[in-house]
């Protein structure tokens, strides 16, 4: 009798050591914290704050522009959040198309093409590229584009310490905020680079992680037909599709594949309308989850992905 005692006291202390690792395990990620809570709370702000926000607040104060919600959790730290239209992608089936590495020389472009076409799309900037281009990068926002983070120098991410990270996605989040009026809430790593760490870092900068479902490979295959006819036939629903608008023959792409899109009965959103409201510190559209599942809250849910310092399958861009 005693025997059997002591047995279950020692299987019951060994489930609940199991049980802490386990939910120990599930706890450290930031996106398991941060869906946690939801979108826009007092606590959300007051996390956001914590996280880092005192700095940049500082920093963009100067840059403060009317925002007359004074509900905005985000509303003192400068620049206007953007501004989604109703659509939802629940109902409907959306996709988005993405730009990443610009703006480019072909931008101006681009931009003439999605404007005759009525098309949103969201562009990923690279800080130099702002920089050399700061006009261009007005334009993609004052036409209803939205911009997200792609880093100032195009480094893979997952090669530098967390202060260089933190940095290279502080200063383009910063420099758009300035140059457009806009602060972004969405990054793309280059190279689709990322880990726990990396994710991480972004959530506490109040960014959302995008990568992306379909690639058109863009960046090798410079074929305008290809590339239009590899967003058109890959796309599904609520898909993410990669492309780089400092390709001539991608931006000679783009108005066939929105035609061809729109006849397979798509609607074209930019990357926050498909999301709904995205949540820092998540991964949205990551392309090594085999089936996607689309919750309630029209939120793509994907797995957050390998742990720290093991790199994802390393992508074009
Ligand atoms: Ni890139």
């Amino acid at each position: 009798m005693q025997v059997r005692a002591l047995v279950a006291l020692l299987a019951l202390t060994m489930a609940i050591t199991l049980g802490v690792s386990l939910t120990h395990d599930a706890q450290p990620q930031p996106a398991v914290a941060a869906s946690a809570q939801p979108v826009g709370t007092s606590a959300d702000a007051a996390s956001r704050e914590r996280d880092g926000g005192g700095a940049e607040a500082a920093e963009t104060a100067d840059l403060a522009t009317d925002e007359p919600d004074s509900a905005s959790t985000e509303s003192a730290r400068g620049g206007k959040v953007y501004e989604q239209r109703a659509v939802d992608c629940r109902k409907r089936k959306c996709v988005a198309l993405t730009f990443d590495d610009g703006p480019g020389l072909d931008t101006p472009r681009l931009l003439k093409v999605l404007a005759r076409t009525k098309t949103r799309a969201t562009f990923f900037l690279v800080g130099q590229m702002v920089k050399a281009r700061p006009g261009s990068a007005r334009q993609i926002v004052r036409r209803g584009h939205e911009v997200g983070v792609h880093t100032m120098g195009h480094p893979d991410l997952t090669r530098l310490s967390d202060a260089w990270v933190r940095w290279q996605l502080q200063q383009t989040k910063r420099l758009i905020t300035r140059t457009t009026g806009v602060r972004p809430t969405l990054s793309r790593p280059p190279y689709g680079a990322t880990g726990r760490r990396v994710l991480r870092i972004q959530g506490e900068l109040g960014l959302s992680e995008v990568l992306w479902d379909v690639d058109t490979s863009d960046w090798k295959i410079r074929d305008a037909r290809y590339v239009t006819r590899t967003g058109v036939q890959r796309a599904g629903r609520n898909s993410v599709i990669l492309m780089h608008d400092i390709r001539p023959t991608t931006v000679d792409a783009v108005a066939s594949m929105i035609r061809g899109l729109r006849r397979r009965g798509f609607t074209l959103v930019t990357v926050s309308e498909l999301i709904g409201n995205p949540v820092p510190g998540r991964t949205y559209f990551d392309w090594r989850t085999p089936k996607r599942r689309v919750t309630k809250a029209g939120h793509t849910r994907t797995s957050v992905g390998a742990g720290d310092g093991r790199k994802r399958r390393r992508s074009a861009h």
